[in-house]
């Protein structure tokens, strides 16, 4: 039997409204869409639900309204095996995101934090102070700078491993990047990040160089249909992408993540997990909407068999 560590996100529970067009609008145009669907999101709770339908032992920080949405959100998460003890209701509306997706699967999000924003230290001291076996804290951008911090610093001294996610794009204090042990961006969010072009590998890696200077250990660049990249110490490692044709691209990085941290908490090496979280990803993106899209283990193992011979 598989030791698992407990996987602890700090991060934000969204309602996505979501409305499918041909194409996405270009600033100051209206164009006619297709479809309006709800579907639960969040890039905190998506990783969560991710790990939880890849059967790790996941809970959730975080902080959701009064309101129908709320609800809904937390029955998501329960439905999809993330304990929600650490989650709180507060005075404020549950947070939202517009979504646009195109017919190539591309979007853009407009997110309104609403109660994510309530989410505090004091939030990620409950979690911490009741989890007393270190395990993998993934934390997003979409809560308040301050609570990002001060989980990355609080689960470092306690001997977590910290898993960063800096979407959207979003400096941390420097002295905290020591803490970090996977940063993930994708490519806008590292162009962002290092300001540094990265339309190239080698333009990657060398903007990979200036996160692993300011302490971080590995840096993950998710690169979309080109898969991703590793860089730490030794060097670099690309891992190829699995071949799917993409719906809709909303919560691939979210199924990546929480793809990662998965398998890193069952103790696969960084390179598997990276080839696991690529699956995840490679999944998600064949499916509509952020938590429906995130694939469950069997058929994650299953898409690996039959998919993995030709890579
Ligand atoms: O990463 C995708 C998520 O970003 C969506 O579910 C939306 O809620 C925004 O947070």
């Amino acid at each position: 039997m598989i030791t698992k560590k407990t996987v602890l996100v700090v991060g934000s529970l969204n309602m996505d409204l979501v409305a499918t067009a041909q194409r996405l609008p270009q600033r100051g145009e209206t164009i006619f869409g297709k479809e309006f669907a709800t579907f639960p999101g969040g890039k905190g709770a998506n990783q969560a639900v991710a790990a939880g339908k890849l059967d790790a032992i996941v809970h959730m920080v975080g902080c959701i309204g009064h309101d129908g949405f709320g609800s809904e959100l937390m029955g998501s998460l329960e439905a999809n095996q993330v304990h929600t003890n650490f989650i709180r209701q507060v005075d404020a509306s549950t947070g939202t995101a517009l979504i646009t997706v195109a017919d190539d699967g591309a979007n853009t999000i407009v997110v309104v934090g609403g109660a994510n924003m309530e989410c505090t230290s004091i939030d990620v001291d409950r979690a911490l102070e009741s989890l007393l076996e270190p395990g993998i804290l993934l934390v997003q951008n979409e809560v308040s700078r301050e609570t990002v911090e001060y989980a990355i610093e609080a689960a470092k001294a306690r001997g977590w491993m910290v898993i960063l996610n800096p979407a959207p794009a979003r400096q941390i204090q420097k002295k905290l990047m020591s803490c970090v042990d996977i940063i993930m961006p994708n490519e806008t969010e590292m162009a962002l990040l290092t300001d540094c072009p990265v339309e190239t590998l080698d333009e990657i890696v060398c903007a990979a160089g200036i996160l692993l200077e300011s302490g971080v250990k590995n840096v993950i660049v998710t690169m979309g249909s080109k898969g991703a990249v590793c860089c730490n110490e030794l060097g670099y490692q690309q891992i190829k992408p699995y071949s799917v044709n993409a719906v809709d691209t909303t919560a691939a990085g979210d199924a990546y993540t929480g793809g990662l941290a998965t398998a890193l908490a069952e103790g696969k090496t960084l390179l598997e997990s990276m080839d696991f979280a690529a699956a995840v990803a490679g999944i998600s993106v064949t499916r509509r909407g952020a938590q429906p899209s995130l694939p469950w283990r069997a058929e994650v193992e299953e898409f690996m068999s039959k998919e993995g011979i030709d890579r």
